[in-house]
């Protein structure tokens, strides 16, 4: 078995919690507008079936996991991912409330997902979580080290998005050293996990742009030039999230390439005083 070379750095933890994610300002809770909102949340679209689908393509290799550490990073890793879940979606059905037709596009996205379950052998399922996992924890770097994309949201939306980005830093070597562990390191496995990954962003920003382009027109509120400029410059120029994430999907092609090897530990370093307050006011907002 061959060692895993970053495992130990980090332990994920399971943290159970719960976010009231309101229909009535689900498509304007960022103050940049309706379009930014709804880019945000049509990427909230794709995390319940997609993050079902990265536990059951780790969990197809848990018994081969001999290390004890990882075992036990497999377990948090599954048991974070089905806490966003659940919140994604009570934030989706947030969204459904509101009119839009987000269990259509929930449905789409968990059919292809069954399809590449169904036919394709699992080390490219695995091959697939880990790439959408790379997506995820650089989605979650930008959105910490940029605090300006929420400034001024609505708490709980602006909570729950922060909440899932520091834990997908958290567990973001999980998969990777999963694939490490069970794939022999060959030019094959490595031919493997970069084809994947190019076919995993073509596929997810293919869905992505369609979801965002409705969701806007689906609005019923004003959307004007202005509106789609801030989104514009919130995605390609200041802060530029998406222009930032492409220096972290390029790196993912260098062969000796690991997700820790950007230590960003410090993006969630603050992680459990904000589990506290979150459940604070989970609790607080009921009364
Ligand atoms: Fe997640
Ligand atoms: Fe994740």
């Amino acid at each position: 078995m061959r060692k895993v070379a970053f495992n130990n750095m980090i332990e994920p933890i399971r943290r159970n919690l719960k976010f009231r994610l309101s229909k009535d300002n689900a498509d304007d809770w960022n103050p940049a507008g309706v379009p930014f909102t709804q880019f945000m949340n049509a990427l909230s679209i794709f995390f319940p079936a997609g993050e079902r689908f990265f536990i059951e393509s780790i969990r197809n290799y848990r018994d081969q996991i001999e290390d004890e550490q990882l075992k036990k990073d497999i377990h948090q890793f599954i048991g974070q991912e089905a806490m966003h879940t659940r919140e994604h979606m009570v934030y989706n059905q947030a969204l459904i409330d509101a009119g839009f037709p987000v269990d259509t596009y929930m449905n789409r996205v968990e059919k292809l997902l069954k399809v590449v379950q169904k036919t394709t052998p699992k080390h490219v399922q695995l091959a697939v979580t880990m790439a959408l996992e790379h997506l995820t924890a650089s989605l979650g770097e930008v959105l910490l080290k940029e605090p300006a994309i929420m400034e001024g949201s609505e708490e709980n939306f602006k909570n729950v998005w922060s909440w899932h980005a520091m834990e997908e830093i958290e567990h973001k070597g999980v998969a990777f050293d999963v694939w490490t562990s069970v794939m022999p390191q060959t030019p094959y496995s490595y031919f493997v996990r970069v084809t994947i990954h190019v076919i995993a962003q073509v596929i997810f920003w293919s869905l992505v742009i369609p979801f965002h382009i409705n969701l806007v027109r689906k609005s019923t509120k004003d959307v004007g030039i202005k509106d789609w400029y801030k989104c514009h410059q919130y995605l390609w120029t200041k802060p530029g999230a998406l222009r930032k994430i492409m220096l972290e999907l390029v790196q993912y092609f260098r062969p000796g390439f690991h997700p820790w090897q950007n230590d960003n530990r410090y993006l969630f370093e603050n992680i459990e005083k904000f589990a506290e307050q979150a459940n604070n006011n989970y609790e607080k907002q009921a009364a």
